[in-house]
């Protein structure tokens, strides 16, 4: 099938429109304006003209099978489809939607069964980027059946772990296999941590791994058939200890020379990485930044949380690679990773009123602002993405002040971290 041929593209949404800010409507109006029909097929939240602007929308049931997805985008008479869901559950179901809409010959963009189940799976992730020279922490893989059942069958299997505990070092932690955000993290601070986790291991299997103390990053590659992308990436908050929940701190996509010319090498194996388990549309990594060292944690084969900081970043929007990516379209760009072309910004706000958005909006080039974020059915307060031109770092800073003086939305240690990040050194360089 050729671009000329796809005059019906169906997307597919797991999480709300709204979180994606500009970025599905700024997808949905390119579409329409090449003459193309869209239809975003959605499981969660609302829909509008506004989030999806010259196309139309179609709402799925919230547990929607692969069979009832299929059904009702072969309903519509799509010619080609793109998901955009996460999380790790919703990828891997439209991984499965995919290889059923293949028996119909419909092209989807999403990443397929292969890489999807491996990738699902952390242990098999982290043999993969060894494969592939990239860093990961030293870690074993913990059979919790052979643990729980150890002193019928292979009674030596804790002692195992001891041993591997002490040649990793601590602290440690152990992850389900199949996890996803945060799920089954335990800290394992020193040996009388082990021997506890020992005596009540959790079901399943875990991987066993080195804490590392350092700062949290997300990355996200674009592309398919060998072409690949790397947006610009992300600082998303300090790691080592228990991991405290992601949207609480600052999150940015900031300029930090070394640091990225650090990354470029990775970004270049990433590719490669991309290339061998033939992802076509999107991978999110997080990774830690430590001593040098990019230490990949996970891959996660699909669109993430971060995406709109990454495309706000550069201005590549992610969502409408993937649409040029089905109409074979899409060109990778000569650079290792995308130029990173302005400040990205994410942090909570509280007390979200109407008035504050409308302020806010004028004052601030705002990407998205979430009044009240759901995570999982469980309410936290409200976060904002906002992008600032190099240069107009002061100018930034005191519109967020004068907005915080009227609303009070930022606490005061956000608004100093704020500050310390425009005024850093790596801040100077772009000035
Ligand atoms: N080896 C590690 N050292 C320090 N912190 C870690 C490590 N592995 C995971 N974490 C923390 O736990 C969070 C979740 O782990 P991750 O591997 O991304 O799994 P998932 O997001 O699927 O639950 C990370 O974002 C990080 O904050
Ligand atoms: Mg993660």
């Amino acid at each position: 099938m050729t671009a000329s041929d796809i005059k019906r593209i169906a997307y597919i949404r797991s999480i709300p429109i709204s979180r994606a800010g500009p970025y599905i409507p700024q997808l949905a109006q390119a579409v329409a304006d090449t003459g193309r029909d869209a239809r975003i097929f959605y499981t969660d939240g609302d829909c509008s003209a506004e989030d999806f602007p010259g196309g139309t929308w179609e709402k799925l049931p919230e547990d929607a099978t692969p069979d009832q997805i299929v059904d009702r985008i072969r309903a519509w008479d799509a010619d080609g489809v793109v998901s955009l869901s996460f999380p790790d559950e919703a990828g891997l179901r439209d991984a499965v939607v995919k290889e059923k809409l293949a028996r119909y010959g419909i092209p989807m963009v999403s990443n397929g069964l292969e890489p999807s189940r491996l990738l699902a799976d952390k242990w098999e992730t982290k043999k993969i980027l060894v494969d592939h020279g990239l860093d990961t922490p030293q870690g074993m893989l913990i059979d919790g059946t052979l643990l729980k059942n150890g002193a019928a069958g292979v009674p030596v299997y804790a002692d195992i772990i001891r041993l591997k505990a002490e040649e990793i070092g601590y602290p440690l932690l152990t992850k389900a296999v199949w996890g996803s955000s945060g799920s089954g993290i335990r800290f394992i601070r020193d040996r009388a941590d082990l021997e506890a986790y020992l005596a009540s291991p959790d079901e399943g299997n875990f991987v066993l791994e080195r804490c590392i103390t350092g700062e949290l990053c997300t990355v996200e590659l674009v592309g398919a058939d060998g072409e690949y992308a790397v947006q610009p990436l992300c600082f998303t908050g300090p790691t080592g200890g228990e991991p405290t929940f992601a949207f609480w701190e600052l999150r940015s996509s900031a300029p930090r020379a070394a640091d990225d010319a650090a990354f470029a090498p990775v970004a270049e194996k990433l590719k490669k990485l991309c290339a061998t388990l033939g992802i076509s549309g999107v991978i999110n990594l997080d990774i830690i930044y430590s001593g040098g060292t990019y230490y990949v944690l996970e891959i996660n084969p699909r669109v993430s949380g971060a995406t709109a900081l990454g495309v706000a970043a550069s201005g590549c929007n992610t969502y409408l690679t993937m649409t040029d990516i089905l109409l074979g379209q899409w060109q990778a760009p000569a650079e290792p990773v995308l130029p990173r072309r302005r400040w990205s910004l994410e942090f909570p706000v509280n007390n979200v009123t109407a008035a504050f958005i409308q302020e806010a909006e004028q004052a601030l080039d705002i990407v998205q602002i979430t009044p009240t974020l759901v995570v999982d059915g469980r309410e936290y307060g409200g976060l904002l993405i906002a992008s600032c031109e190099y240069g107009s770092e002061a100018d930034f800073l005191q519109q967020i002040t004068a907005l915080d003086a009227t609303h009070d939305v930022v606490s005061p240690d956000m608004l100093a971290q704020l500050k310390e990040l425009f005024t850093s050194p790596a801040a100077q360089s772009v000035r």
